[in-house]
């Protein structure tokens, strides 16, 4: 084999080409999987296809240039075209909108945290500035009503800002599986006692006790968030249900039920993202930020399990944690 180290590149995530003689001989499994396994043996030129590549490939010394359109219409590639003397070359090929998603994925969210915090922001700014004013801020009444909204601002942005760290927080130790051993229908129970003066909350479990390898705090987090949506969201005066029950398949399912509006089956996908809210009005009104199930879904994942949330316009919501049970000998 005229490239005796191609098995290596194999498993590369970008895709590479391996050429001698303007004959493509070794495509990795990222180059087969957007070029096609039938590039293998043919003229790189007829491989790739993109005129504007074809200078730097043919280049005796390489070169690199920006594509686009190689895969799918709209994409964008950096390749880079390396000699390896011999007329045998390296192709390597860069999905710049990997890079391009992330960057705006972070730049939404900036943009999204910083618009989150600017609207209380300017509230707490002009009743401070009002106040600040001897004939409106001289009146007890007035003074009082809006110290309470300063307040109720400022609390706003306490909250976003607590829900920010804890994402951050998460997706620091998202990859190290947590390891403390927790009792789920313990935490269900103190769960429900937290917010016994706020709703009644109905516990159905299947078990005594239902032992999973977790971070306390962080499932102690997923409840509160999931019980905190049910009872905001849920139908005033209606119980709660939480409901905890272990599987022979080694799982255990950890569901909260209210019986409110539910939720339009077109806005389920997206509940997850940061900051996505059915109703923003109604979500703010009761000091919601966006993020509770974002960190759910963070949350679970990092306990290997997953979050499912399925509702029924009219007939309440179910929201899910679904967590792998701590085997006896783990
Ligand atoms: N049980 C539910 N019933 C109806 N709608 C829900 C329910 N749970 C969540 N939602 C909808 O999903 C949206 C996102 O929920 P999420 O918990 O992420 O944010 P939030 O409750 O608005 O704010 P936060 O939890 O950060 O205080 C909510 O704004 C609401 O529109
Ligand atoms: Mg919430």
């Amino acid at each position: 084999m005229p490239f005796a180290d191609a098995p290596m590149l194999e498993h590369v995530t970008q895709p590479v080409l391996l050429v001698e003689n303007g004959m493509v001989r070794f495509a990795n499994a990222a180059a087969r999987s957007i070029l096609g396994s039938h590039v293998v043996g043919q003229d790189v030129r007829i491989a790739i296809r993109i005129p504007e590549a074809i200078a730097a490939i043919t280049a005796p010394e390489g070169g690199t240039v920006r594509i686009s359109g190689l895969s799918v219409p709209g994409s964008q590639w950096d390749l880079a075209c390396h000699s390896l003397g011999n007329d045998r070359k390296m192709i390597v090929l860069e999905d710049l909108s990997v890079r391009v998603g992330v960057a705006r994925a972070h730049a939404d969210f900036v943009a999204n945290a910083s618009h989150e915090l600017r609207t209380p922001l300017a509230a707490v700014l002009g009743y401070v500035e009002t106040l600040e004013d001897d004939k409106a801020g001289g009146d007890p009444d007035t003074r009082k009503r809006f110290l309470g909204i300063i307040r109720h601002e400022a609390q706003r942005m306490q909250a976003l800002v607590e829900d920010l760290m804890s994402l951050s927080r998460i997706e620091a130790v998202k990859h190290d599986t947590p390891t403390e051993p927790v009792d789920i229908v313990a935490l269900a129970r103190e769960a429900a006692g937290e917010v016994q003066n706020r709703a009644e909350v109905r516990l159905s479990t299947n078990c005594d006790s239902a032992m999973v390898a977790g971070d306390r705090g962080q499932l102690a987090q997923v409840l509160r968030n999931l019980v905190d949506n049910a009872i905001k969201y849920g139908k005033p005066g209606n119980p709660v249900h939480i409901d905890v029950e272990t599987s022979t398949a080694g799982r255990v399912a950890i569901s909260i039920r209210d019986e409110g509006e539910g939720i339009a089956p077109e806005h389920l996908p997206r509940l997850t993202e940061r900051f996505y809210r059915v109703d923003t009005g109604r979500s703010r009104a009761a000091g919601g930020t966006g993020l509770g199930l974002a960190i759910v879904k963070h949350i679970a994942e990092r306990h290997r399990g997953w979050f499912d949330i399925s509702s029924r316009s009219g007939q309440g919501t179910t929201a899910t944690v679904i967590l792998p049970l701590l085997l006896r000998d783990e």
